[in-house]
């Protein structure tokens, strides 16, 4: 019963931030086209600025609520740790008795400011990006025993297309969504790619 209440009022809470938010920031900001990037001659260089764009989208609380360095997802515009308290369990989709889809569904349900999605659960431990440099986070990407087993190609089209990650651009009322579009996020990692993929320092 306290859970419950304190979700409530948990929702009430971000049901009046949420206006403040979408009245502060209608979206979450651009990201500068691959074509500004030409002027950089380096390729390394250039690759390391193409992914510092990126990550502007990679750090994005959008992104990284989902990847938590622990066992339990994160909220808000701040990372907080998941109100009411829920964990990953053992195939990251919640405990039995509490899995994401109890309250989670397909979709976004905006009374409520539940966000949604027919896949939602947790990124995997090794996929975990909270608290980590942007260095640290692109090595980890690019390497297939912690990155689901995808090669560059496959990485490419998982940040282009994949529709999980496109919830990032559509996260339902009083979220602000990650910066630019998925096409310009896809555009920028294809170009990273293409440029030899260095990444950031740690
Ligand atoms: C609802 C939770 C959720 C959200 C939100 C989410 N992800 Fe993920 N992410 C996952 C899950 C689950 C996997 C593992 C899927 C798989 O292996 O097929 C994953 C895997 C990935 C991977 C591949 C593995 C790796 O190296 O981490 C990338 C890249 C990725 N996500 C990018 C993003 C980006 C970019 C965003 C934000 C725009 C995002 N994700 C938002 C749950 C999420
Ligand atoms: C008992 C209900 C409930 C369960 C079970 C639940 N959630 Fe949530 N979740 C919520 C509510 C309500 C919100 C919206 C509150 C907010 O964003 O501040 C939310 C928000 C989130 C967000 C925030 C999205 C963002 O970017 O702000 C993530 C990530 C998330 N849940 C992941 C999960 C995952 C993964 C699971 C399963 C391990 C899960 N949740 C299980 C109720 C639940």
């Amino acid at each position: 019963m306290r859970g419950f209440l304190a979700c409530l009022f948990g929702a009430a809470a971000i049901i009046t931030t949420g206006i403040a938010v979408s009245a502060r920031s209608v979206d979450g900001g651009g990201l500068r086209p691959v074509s500004s990037f030409d002027t950089i001659s380096g390729k390394k260089e250039r690759a390391v600025a193409l992914f510092q764009e990126a990550g502007k989208v990679i750090q994005s609380p959008r992104c990284v609520n989902c990847h938590p360095a622990g066992d339990r997802p994160l909220q808000g515009e701040d990372s907080h740790l998941h109100q009411p308290l829920v964990v990953r369990g053992d195939a990251d989709i919640g405990a039995v008795g509490m899995r994401c889809t109890t309250c989670h569904g397909p979709t976004n349900f905006d009374p409520a400011n539940i966000p949604g999605h027919p896949e939602w659960h947790l990124a995997p431990i090794e996929m975990a990006w909270a608290g980590k440099s942007l260095g640290e986070i692109c090595e980890q990407i690019k390497d297939p025993e912690r990155n689901g087993g995808k090669d560059l190609k496959e990485l490419v089209h998982h940040m282009a297309d994949d529709s999980l990650v496109g919830w990032g651009w559509h996260p339902g009322a009083g979220r602000v969504p990650a910066p630019g579009t998925q096409k310009e996020f896809g555009e920028l990692i294809a170009a990273w790619v293409e440029a030899g993929a260095a990444c950031p320092a740690p």
